[in-house]
């Protein structure tokens, strides 16, 4: 998505708009590219929900601690996991950090197990959220704030991005279709975006090399599939790597898929 975002077209947005959010770079945690935000209030044009592949994401994790996702031996997560719920615009820019209360995790305590199972973290790092303090992963999720009136608070947001990734299971149909996580076979790209498309609409895929790192799906404001934007970072063949935990050597290979 960023990368097909000319940094003059941004420069450009900054200047007209002027308002820039104070935390313009931020800093997701797990390595991902920093992105520049423009906010504002204009209301954004679609929802597009960001799943991560473990697999992948967990090869280039050094540091073990209890809330990292990749630390979990065979308890690791089972398949694709949430990153996010964003708020885009159609040309490929994105609100964040609109006006709106601090993030609180009090109101998501009733949410934190599925959170941990379905959300988890893959690093250790503190993530910071909107107005600059940090605590946990899912406090960056600046982009709820931006959603209003179509998600209503913190609560509604969390549990209405757990409702689209248990509805759109991605995982499930991948493997259905007989892409399953493989250290040796490569898939083809145009493959995996069909089948997907048949089922959800045009996803969007981003990779580490040929290692997918993350699929992305598009709905409109009705919470209803529609096609994404813009096509996708990787390369023609790409691969689904074996979830390996982090610092558990014998029980280090979980076998989602055939466990
Ligand atoms: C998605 O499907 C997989 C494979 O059938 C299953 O193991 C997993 O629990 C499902 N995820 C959700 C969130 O329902
Ligand atoms: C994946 O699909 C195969 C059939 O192709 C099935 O036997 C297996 O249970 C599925 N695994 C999961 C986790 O859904």
């Amino acid at each position: 998505m960023a990368s097909s975002i000319s940094i003059a077209i941004l420069l450009t947005l900054i200047n007209l708009i002027g308002i820039l959010c104070d935390a313009q770079l931020v800093n997701f945690n797990d390595g991902e590219v920093m992105k520049s935000l423009v906010s504002e209030q204009r209301e954004f044009d679609y929802f597009l929900l960001s799943l991560q592949w473990p697999g992948t994401y967990c090869r280039t994790v050094k540091k073990c601690c209890s809330q990292n996702g990749c630390c979990r031996g065979s308890n690791g997560p089972a398949g694709f996991t949430i990153h996010g719920l964003w708020a885009d615009y159609n040309d490929g820019t994105w609100p964040s950090c609109c006006n709106g209360p601090q993030f609180d995790e009090t109101k998501i305590a009733l949410l934190f197990d599925e959170l941990n199972t379905y959300w988890p973290t893959l690093s250790c790092s503190k993530s910071s959220s909107c107005h600059g303090s940090k605590g946990l992963f899912w406090g960056h999720e600046k982009h709820g704030t931006c959603e209003f009136p179509y998600i209503k608070d913190e609560y509604d947001y969390f549990t209405k991005a757990l409702s689209l990734y248990f509805k759109y299971n991605v995982t499930e149909m991948l493997n259905q279709s007989g892409y399953v996580a493989s250290n040796s076979d490569k898939y083809p790209l145009q493959g995996i975006i069909s089948a997907i498309k048949k089922c959800f609409g045009t996803p969007e895929i981003t990779c580490t090399g040929d290692a997918v790192q993350e699929i992305r799906l598009c709905f409109n404001k009705n919470f209803e599939p529609q096609d994404c934007f813009f096509s996708s970072s990787c390369p023609s063949y790409i691969s689904f790597p074996v979830y390996s935990s982090v610092g558990l050597e014998n029980d280090g290979i979980a076998k989602w898929f055939n466990a």
